[in-house]
């Protein structure tokens, strides 16, 4: 297999453009991955935009952006991203297969950006054809963790965190030297709700749940920040990136968002990443990989911030952390199904249907009922499948909660 990136690297350090696909454009990762590219224009060459239903966004990128190709997911809006693409040139698909079709074009560097499950597909593709491949979907990992990184070792694609956390662990792990690592401790905001008592997040509505304190975020992963599923979902997406064992995987509340996580080592030293909460850091290691861009990102004044505080999550009020947990140390099928119930609980409780607290009570009730005789999925059929049947799953107990 070759390895576009590999192969590119030095070419791109040398001057020669980069050429990027970025999958999830039109969304909150997308718009940060485009803006940083327009920042330094000459040096990336686009070749696909991906989009799922804001074709307005999709076309008005496309004709600032100039890609090869635009696609959006919608097969329905076909003809509308058509008409607003005439007369420039640009490609234009429609469809779940045309977005895997965007992953297939031949660009050495695929942004992940595409929210839920529905990157996985995508996100393979690239993979599997050993594009350099910028993890944004976190989703990937933690629903076909082992599978996906079997493609990843098979392919040779090197894969780039930009989660903020993982993307900090990834600049200061000394990945060979796993066997010297103490903890990996992952910082969490807190989310808007850290302070408020379980009667007051019990009434929450969706508006102060995508209301993030530090961060700019869409709004399925803000709902998981006001959850800390986010800090969940991100602890098996570590224990698939750094395998150093559930067991010294942590997590702390750090409401400032300063420090993005930490290493600590057996000799008791311990590194961290810190930055403004601006995830143009993170994307840009890893668009200038292995070379670092610069951004407008604010620069830290540590003595006008003054204090970095650090609390412990608390398992009653969030509940979703210890589910999480529960799901790594199970394995096989469980992360899956953790994160196919919470996809449909966030949403349900996007559109009203169900409070705050019930979606983490939805996630325990789906894994109560499906985990026990989950067992391991060997493809991704099997995934897809599992996946499929804890939506089902899910979408009843929203149901019966709703009423
Ligand atoms: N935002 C952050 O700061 C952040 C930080 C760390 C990790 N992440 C992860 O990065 C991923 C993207 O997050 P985000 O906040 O950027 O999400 P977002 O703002 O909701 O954007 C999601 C993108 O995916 C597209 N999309 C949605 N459903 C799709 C489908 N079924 N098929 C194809 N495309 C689809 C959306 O298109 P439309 O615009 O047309 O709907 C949009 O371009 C998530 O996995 C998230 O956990 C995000």
């Amino acid at each position: 297999m070759k390895h576009l990136e590999r192969d590119g690297a030095e070419a791109f350090r040398a001057g020669r453009p980069r050429s990027v696909t970025v999958l999830g454009s039109t969304g909150s990762i997308g718009c940060s991955t485009l803006d940083l590219i327009e920042r330094e224009r000459d040096r990336f060459e686009l070749i696909a935009l991906t989009a799922h239903k804001n074709v307005d966004a999709l076309i008005e990128q496309a004709r600032r952006l100039k890609p090869q190709l635009a696609v959006i997911a919608d097969a329905l809006l076909y003809d509308e991203l058509k008409a607003g693409l005439e007369g420039t040139g640009i490609e234009v698909a429609a469809g779940r297969d045309a977005v895997v079709e965007a992953a297939l074009r031949p660009a050495e560097w695929v942004m992940a950006g595409i929210v839920g499950a529905a990157g996985l597909a995508p996100t393979l593709a690239a993979v599997r054809r050993g594009a350099c491949v910028a993890l944004a979907n976190k989703e990937c990992l933690v629903s076909a963790g082992p599978l996906f990184l079997a493609e990843v070792a098979r392919s040779g694609t090197v894969l780039l965190p930009v989660d903020s956390e993982h993307n900090a662990i990834f600049q200061v792990l000394d990945q060979t030297r796993l066997h010297a690592v103490d903890k990996i401790i992952l910082t969490a905001s807190g989310g808007p709700f850290r302070t408020w008592s379980l009667a007051e997040m019990a009434k929450a509505t969706p508006e102060q749940a995508v209301a993030h304190p530090r961060w700019s975020m869409g709004a399925k992963i803000s709902v998981d920040s006001a959850t800390l599923m986010n800090k969940g979902l991100e602890l098996i997406e570590a224990h698939y990136l750094f395998p150093v064992g559930e067991e010294r995987l942590d997590i702390v509340i750090h409401p400032e968002s300063i420090i993005h996580s930490m290493v600590g080592y057996v000799d008791g030293s311990v590194l961290a990443q810190l930055g403004s909460p601006d995830m143009r850091t993170p994307i840009s290691y890893a668009l200038a990989w292995p070379d670092r861009m610069a951004t407008p990102c604010e620069r830290l004044n540590l003595a006008e911030i003054g204090r970095l505080t650090f609390e412990a999550p608390d398992p009653v009020r969030f509940p979703a952390i210890s589910l999480a947990r529960a799901a790594v140390k199970a394995g096989g099928a469980v992360p899956t199904i953790l994160n196919a119930a919470n996809e449909v609980a966030v949403a349900a409780f996007l559109d009203r249907r169900i409070g705050f607290l019930d979606i983490a009570g939805t996630v325990e009730s789906v894994l109560s009922a499906m985990a026990p005789d989950s067992g391991q999925p060997d493809n991704l059929e099997h995934i897809y499948e599992i996946d499929g049947l804890a939506r089902i799953r899910a979408e009843e107990l929203v149901q019966l909660v709703g009423r």
